[in-house]
């Protein structure tokens, strides 16, 4: 039975600590597995997503070891760890990798075909990359257009647009490369292919995209520059291991911010969550509204950490805070403009919801890489959200939607879309009647262990 029955909730209060942050996981196992010597990942997020970069990199012939941590309190009764995780990863250096003998499965994460692309152009022998019914829909061709730019043989599905992919690499040479869209995804597969690249490859970004790989991989000795949209890597430089530790996801994090804000009598403390300016777009957006947010004990954890006690050449390099959310407050209306996008993109489904309870109209525009994610997620919101009684008016590039209004119960469908579920089972607590949400194991991509850490903080 892959659905949940959720009701109006009284109250939404208590302290969480959200799983590891996805994006930041990914880079962690590519960027150590391509190092040379042993790094120790701690807080690595287990979810299905990230499970399909380290098992991509283990059929690339990298040695990872999981520690599985049991969680507490634990997140299933009976269950086996919880979403944290602690790895040993054993790189191969930027040469080691070797042929895969199959091929290799991303799952349903954009995130690992699109990086482990530009690890392969790089790499000179034979791969085919695959994924689930979702990620064989979604676009390739802004990765594979600059890669064959800088020398890769590689082929798709429908005229080199969808997986699967093949590819083979060998030599690469730097190219300069302005990105059509803004997408971290593209960004990093051209900078990890720019590491095998002879000269200085050069990306310039449309608008600023998360810079987690930029921040990352000088911390493993590659040779980066930043001067804002422009980035540059040279080539050749080999990588070494360094412990890495994840902080918590913002993207997870968002749907419990949001819960505090619509649920009446609601208070929540977020703890240890990664506040990347490229990430918090949403905050932003709902501090416009009027909502009730403020973040405390804002820190470079690597300072002051009792991690780095035992780990010394800990790398964090990502801002963190603790995020405490008090609702009560009347939102208003917003209007979101195209560069506002990348930095809550993946935000846009539960700040839907947060439209639906302010007052005005909001409009949400420049929107249109939301329709080629894991689902089309601008229809998904339109679809579902109207099913509960909502005015939404759908456009190419976004939408409309019309709030303070009341939300009924009815059956949500998911389109096998994490975010898409998390997002409903929240406009389902302030919903009236019952809400049955499908297509729930969905969560399961980001963020296992959702539902129970949702009942934990509600009635
Ligand atoms: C991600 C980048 C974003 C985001 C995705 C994760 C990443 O995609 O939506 O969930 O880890 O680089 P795009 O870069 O394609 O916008």
């Amino acid at each position: 039975m892959d659905r949940i029955e959720l009701t109006k909730a009284r109250w939404f209060k208590g302290e969480i600590s959200p799983p590891p942050d996805k994006s930041i996981s990914h880079r962690a196992v590519f960027f150590s597995s391509l190092s040379k010597g042993k790094s120790n990942i701690k807080n690595f997020l287990r979810a299905e997503d990230t499970m399909s970069t380290l098992n991509a990199f283990r059929k690339l012939g990298v040695e990872i070891q999981e520690i599985v941590i049991p969680p507490s309190p634990p997140l299933v009764k009976g269950g086996k760890g919880g979403f944290s995780g602690e790895l040993i990863v054993h790189g191969k250096g930027l040469y080691g990798l070797k042929e895969p003998f199959d091929v290799i499965n991303c799952g349903n994460s954009g995130t690992t075909i699109r990086l482990i692309a530009g690890v392969l152009s790089g790499n000179p022998f034979f791969s085919v990359l695959t994924g689930d019914e979702s990620l064989r829909q979604r676009p390739m061709a802004r990765v594979i257009t600059p890669l064959r730019q800088m020398g890769a043989e590689i082929m798709a599905r429908a005229g080199d647009k969808y997986p699967p992919v093949a590819i083979k690499g060998g030599r690469l040479h730097a190219i300069k490369y302005t990105m059509p869209v803004a997408s971290a995804q593209v960004k990093s597969a051209i900078l990890l292919a720019g590491l095998y690249a002879e000269g200085e490859t050069e990306v310039i970004e449309p608008f600023q995209s998360r810079d987690h790989t930029e921040r990352m991989l000088p911390a493993l000795g590659a040779e980066i520059t930043v001067e804002g949209l422009h980035i540059k890597i040279k080539g050749g430089t080999e990588l070494r291991g360094t412990d890495i530790y994840v902080p918590g996801d913002f993207s997870s994090a968002a749907f419990f911010i949001v819960a505090a804000l619509l649920v009446p009598d609601s208070e929540i403390l977020i703890k240890n969550v990664g506040v990347n300016p490229t990430r918090t777009g949403l905050l932003e957006v709902l501090k416009q509204m009027g909502a009730n947010i403020e973040l405390t004990n804002i820190r470079d954890i690597s300072l002051n950490s009792p991690l780095i006690t035992h780990h010394s050449s800990l790398f964090v390099g990502e801002p963190v805070a603790d995020i405490y959310c008090k609702g009560g407050k009347e939102l208003n209306a917003v209007q979101i403009t195209k560069e506002k996008i990348p930095s809550l993109i993946d935000e846009f489904p539960i700040l839907c919801v947060a439209a639906t309870q302010a007052t005005g109209i909001t409009t949400i525009r420049g929107a249109e890489e939301l329709r080629v994610k894991e689902s089309d997620r601008i229809k998904a919101m339109a679809t579902e959200l109207r099913k509960m009684g909502i005015e939404i008016e759908e456009f190419e590039d976004g939408l409309s939607i019309k709030g303070k209004c009341g939300l009924k119960g009815t059956i949500i469908e998911s389109y096998g879309d994490h975010r898409i579920a998390m997002a409903m089972s929240i406009a389902a607590l302030i919903a009236d009647g019952t809400t049955t949400i499908n297509g729930i194991s969905s969560v399961n991509i980001s963020f296992p262990g959702f539902f129970e850490i949702l009942m934990r903080l509600t009635e």
